[in-house]
């Protein structure tokens, strides 16, 4: 192996465990962040160093017994002025455009981005993927950025996650963001960094990071809840993470947008325009896929298709439900 590899292997290598002030860098933004802190503290050094030493100097060299009548000032140095306001104000804007432009970085997500839906509660967090799958760990893709759309149901909680440097307050009544993109497989620590009563120290969870193959295939297990629950139960969740709730009454007996469900399975439909039809399964599922296809007397074609949103056996568990609802 090279000498440079050799070197790169070893930043590598120091990159991967932290440094004496930080952890390890696992996001995109974390180089520049501390990089940028680095830069400042370097600067705040040497001035904090340059003043003090200054100041001992001068009050060495001038000290009243050394010259006790006042003197006159020496002449005004204009370059020496212009120096010393020339470059510090340099290193300032220098500051502010990096501490902008990292802001800046770390403010908009990009449009691919996948999007989460974080709640904060006494004392725990949840996280609501895309497709309605909720877990209590934040499980991402690597290389993948995530937005963060987040809310509190009851006090002010805080999202950090230091490997990330990102951070970000989580408020009731109010809905904040944060984004990241992992650039490490890995565990990662999540915690609340608000105080927010007396489990506040135990609010903390795991971020897991996997290859893009290993999430998807966790994202397909954890979102199919037909392999965790009963048909007739995965049917009614269906039933409401795709909206059938807002136009079909399930308990009442009453016509929404729709008509009601209840009571109806097995029963004859009169059809708008053909022979009635008996309401079963397939009826359901043509009903599902093709809401025009057959549309019950009085009912405007106002339901959107549902085709290419639900697997057959989604469709079946909703049916499933349906039946559950009672009829002949
Ligand atoms: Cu939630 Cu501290």
């Amino acid at each position: 192996m090279t000498l440079s590899l050799l070197m790169m292997s070893a930043v590598q290598e120091a990159a991967n465990q932290g440094d004496f002030l930080f952890p390890v860098q696992a996001s995109t933004v974390a180089a520049d962040h501390d990089w940028l802190f680095y830069f400042i503290l370097t600067i705040s050094g040497i001035a904090f160093l340059l003043i003090n030493l200054a100041t001992l100097f001068f009050v060495v060299k001038y000290r009243r017994s050394r010259c006790p009548e006042p003197q006159p000032s020496p002449t005004h140095n204009t370059m020496l002025e212009i120096v010393w306001s020339v470059i510090p104000t340099a290193l300032m804007v220098m500051m502010f455009y990096w501490g902008m432009q990292n802001y800046i970085d770390q403010s908009i997500a990009p449009a691919d981005a996948m999007r989460v839906e974080v709640s904060g509660q006494k004392w725990s967090w949840s996280f609501k993927y895309p497709d309605g799958t909720e877990t209590s760990e934040l499980r991402c893709a690597v290389n993948t950025p995530m937005r963060l759309v987040m809310t509190s149901s009851d006090v002010i909680h805080s999202v950090w996650i230091p490997e990330f440097r990102v951070k970000k307050d989580v408020v009731p009544g109010r809905i904040t963001e944060m984004w990241f993109e992992p650039i490490l497989e890995g565990e990662f620590n999540l915690l609340c960094t608000e105080y927010c009563g007396t489990e506040h120290s135990g609010m903390n969870t795991k971020v897991i990071v996997q290859s893009q193959a290993e999430f998807d295939k966790w994202m397909l297990e954890a979102g199919d809840l037909l392999a965790k629950m009963s048909p007739v139960e995965a049917g009614a969740k269906f039933f409401t993470l795709k909206g059938c709730n807002a136009c079909h009454d399930v308990s009442a007996g009453i016509t929404l947008v729709g008509p009601s469900l209840k009571d109806m399975y097995g029963t004859e439909r009169p059809i708008e325009g053909g022979p009635p039809v008996v309401m079963d399964e397939n009826y359901i599922r043509e009903s599902i896929l093709e809401p025009q296809a057959k549309l019950v007397k009085g009912f405007g074609p106002t339901m959107p298709t549902y085709q290419g949103q639900l697997k057959e056996k989604e469709i079946l568990a909703i049916a499933a439900y349906i039946q559950s609802l009672g009829g002949k």
